[in-house]
């Protein structure tokens, strides 16, 4: 009998720590999923990736771990783009403007004075017919893109003068992100641009390398470059979308009906982030004005415009198969035109 209740209690340790052992393993088999961006904690990509984190939590959490990585923990963008290229991680968050150098397509987003308005550039990015063409362009390098997120409207931010006429750039050295395209409307601007990853930019001016940057209102609160500009200029030059980039081993692992999951997730992002945009954007203008006394400049931004415009006949010249997508965006900026009463919510 003791040799029984000996063995009993054996089997009943020994199924315990199969249990346990099990348990591990099954933990061990989730594939963790990871994606990098290079926002803090509290901007709406981040916002945006932790709901998909939950999403896929909730739908899939027997087989997957989503890791979100934020403020460039795992490297600047263009580093995170080469991570996902090999499947090193996943997925992250690359601006539009990097990507020109991994697929000329996407060299379209990044032209200045392309969208006629915020409308128009939202009706745009949520047509498929004029965003695949891009998205799939990456795909022998190891890459698509499966979302875009709204980085709202670029402007020039200086540390001494404000931005009233492209002539006001003369002799400034201003940030841009590394990409040919932003690299050729700065000359054409007269400024003199200085490209480098966004993690680098609070330093760049604070140590005075730079005169200046362009970028949306966030940056100026969440980066804190507003402490150190003061006038922001409502020139208006970019709407340029921040792209959620997949690792393709990855993706065309998923089975069926996990990667309509997926899907699901990736619209989540979009839709969360738009959202979480339009109130973060709000609240760094109000941040920016009343906590960092930045002023903010309206110019007209007609000058801007006629200076870039020789850009677009360049970037569609070189690549004809982008002439059908940029003529469908011509729809949708004759559809929604710029509202001239507010050049940048007055
Ligand atoms: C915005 C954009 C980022 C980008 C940054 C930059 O913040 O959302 O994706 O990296 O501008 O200017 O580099």
């Amino acid at each position: 009998r003791r040799k029984l209740t000996k063995v009993l209690s054996l089997a009943c340790c020994a199924a315990l720590a199969c249990l346990t052992l099990s348990g591990c393993g099954s933990t061990q088999e989730k594939r963790t999923i990871r994606i990098g961006h290079n926002q803090s904690t509290n901007h709406p990509t981040h916002l945006a990736l932790t709901a998909f984190q939950d999403f896929i939590n909730e739908k899939l959490g027997d087989k997957y771990v989503v890791e979100v990585y934020p403020s460039e923990l795992l490297g600047s963008q263009t580093d995170m783009v080469q991570l996902t290229q090999t499947g090193a991680i996943d997925f992250c968050v690359a601006s539009n403007a990097i990507l020109e150098t991994f697929s000329k397509n996407y060299e379209i987003f990044n032209l200045p004075y392309l969208f006629a308005s915020p409308e128009a550039y939202h009706k745009a990015m949520d047509d498929p017919d004029v965003t695949e063409p891009i998205f799939d362009s990456t795909k022998k390098a190891g890459f698509t893109a499966v979302t875009w997120l709204d980085a709202g409207t670029r402007n020039f931010y200086t540390i001494n003068k404000p931005i009233e006429k492209p002539g006001d750039l003369k002799g400034l050295k201003i940030r841009v992100q590394q990409s040919p395209t932003n690299i050729e409307m700065m000359r054409l601007l007269g400024g003199s641009a200085t490209p480098m990853g966004f993690g680098d930019v609070y330093t760049a001016l604070q140590s005075g390398i730079i005169d200046g940057a362009e970028n949306n209102e966030m940056a100026l609160t969440d980066n804190g470059h507003g402490d150190i500009c003061k006038y922001y200029s409502y020139d208006m030059h970019q709407m340029v979308p921040d792209i959620l980039i997949g690792n393709n081993a990855f993706m065309e692992s998923l089975s069926e009906e996990d990667r309509a999951v997926f899907e699901e997730g990736f619209k989540l992002v979009n839709q969360v982030e738009r959202e979480e945009w339009v109130k973060a954007v709000e609240n760094a203008k109000e941040r920016a004005q009343n906590d960092q006394q930045v002023q903010f400049v309206y110019p007209d931004q007609q000058p801007f415009v006629e200076a870039c415009r020789p850009l677009h006949e360049t970037v569609i010249g070189n690549n004809p198969a982008l002439q059908p997508i940029y003529d469908q965006i011509q729809v949708y900026n004759l559809q929604y035109p710029a509202d001239t009463k507010t050049g940048g919510d007055k």
